[in-house]
């Protein structure tokens, strides 16, 4: 192996060709069919427009020529874009947040970085629930820490008696991701405190164990008013967050971590979250995207669009006969596939110009990712390959 770069890069690098290749599958199929007949659900690239008010507050941001605007600030960000978000949290997950609680990221990817540095000595242990999203292995790992994987039940919900039995002395944090990517399950009232009990029962000032809820999808459900949160369950949460789903804005970078307002040890988190903003080379979040996020942080695309389109691909799918746990939030459908071997069975789809990402890239196999954040006639006009591929390999 060459020694150009990191040996634990080149080893992650590996892990990850599975993306690169089914990208590169992907381009080679519409190279050779054209892109627009090639039904590509392999991305989770959020295109609802983005709410009037986003692009209203871009306009009179960029209208501003006050000098100071685009300089250097505070690491966690400026003070109005830390008390718009703290105002919109409050009013999110029902409880009060205050500005100081709030650091402006890029992404919830970046807040992810800043939290597992943060918390993490080396050799610890991070524990994540299959199906999950994958990148959090190298942002687990870049902190020195160690990501235990862990399914959660037939119904994608977490199975606490396996985090019980998960947790040991090095337990340091666990991530959950409600809604889910892959899964689209928005975790019940009864599993978020359930899981802040278990953790309960082993935090403690000598060994704390933190709840890292990664909630960018939070805003995108489908069936319910409101997405259950761990959060008031249990004091040591830290939200990781961002405006690229719900605002749909992923390519701008605007995120944030929010710490739980009762959290042990806050100035001293938050201190450190600040400076790791900084030495991890972010600095700080966009200034230009935290001064429009100052002027509507309460902004949300047009969820019913993902509505529709969610129901369009379930019903569809379930009419075709795939087994499927309909999403109740986030972009994605998460099909079993109907071979047991799902790189095998998206191997077929591929054949059918359907585009779709193995279950096992996500930690749970036999299943498929299917992201619907694509334009409906896409999804309509991809139902006769979804009804083949289905029909081929049951003999039909
Ligand atoms: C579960 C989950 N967490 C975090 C992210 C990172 O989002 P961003 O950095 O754009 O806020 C994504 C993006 O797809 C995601 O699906």
């Amino acid at each position: 192996m060459s020694n150009a770069i990191a040996t634990k890069v080149a080893t992650d690098m590996q892990a990850a060709s599975f993306i690169r290749e089914m990208f590169e599958k992907g381009r080679r199929l519409k190279a050779e069919h054209g892109a627009e007949n090639v039904f590509d659900f392999s991305l989770g690239n959020p295109n609802a427009t983005p709410p009037e008010a986003y692009f209203k507050a871009l306009a009179e941001v960029a209208a501003d020529r006050q000098p100071a605007l685009h300089r250097y600030m505070p690491n966690a960000g400026f003070d109005e874009t830390r008390q718009a978000v703290a105002g919109f949290l409050s009013r999110e997950y029902r409880t009060t947040f205050d500005a100081a609680s709030v650091i402006m990221t890029n992404g919830a990817a970046g807040a992810l970085n800043v939290v597992m540095r943060a918390i993490c000595n080396p050799g610890d242990e991070v524990i994540t629930l299959a199906p999950y999203f994958p990148e959090y292995r190298f942002y687990i790992e870049q902190a020195g820490a160690k990501m235990v994987l862990l399914q959660a039940d037939d119904e994608f919900q977490p199975d606490i008696e396996a985090i019980r039995a998960a947790l040991t002395d090095r337990t340091r944090a666990i991530i959950v991701n409600t809604p889910n990517n892959p899964s689209g399950t928005v975790y019940t009232d009864a599993s978020c405190r359930a899981l802040a009990d278990v953790l309960c029962t082993r935090d403690s000032a000598e060994q704390p164990i933190y709840l890292v809820c990664d909630d960018p999808y939070r805003r995108i459900i489908y069936d319910l008013d409101w997405c259950p949160t761990p959060l008031t369950h249990y004091a040591r949460t830290i939200i990781v967050s961002s405006y690229s789903k719900d605002v749909s804005i992923a390519g701008e970078r605007a995120g944030y971590i929010a710490v739980q307002p009762d959290v042990p040890d806050r100035a001293l988190l938050l201190n450190a979250l600040t400076m790791l903003n900084r030495t991890l080379g972010f600095v700080n979040a966009a200034a230009l995207m935290q001064r429009v996020i100052a002027r509507c942080a309460d902004a949300l695309c047009d969820v019913d669009f993902y509505r529709g389109n969610r129901d369009l691909m379930c019903n569809a799918l379930l009419e075709f006969g795939y087994e499927l746990n309909v999403p109740q939030g986030a972009l994605y459908a998460f099909p079993k596939t109907p071979l047991p071997d799902d790189g095998a069975f998206v191997d077929v789809l591929m054949k059918h110009r359907v585009l779709a990402v193995p279950g096992s890239g996500f930690g749970r196999p036999g299943y498929m990712r299917l992201a619907f954040c694509v334009d409906r006639a896409t999804i309509e006009r991809a139902l006769p390959a979804l009804r083949a591929a289905i029909e081929e390999v049951r003999g039909g």
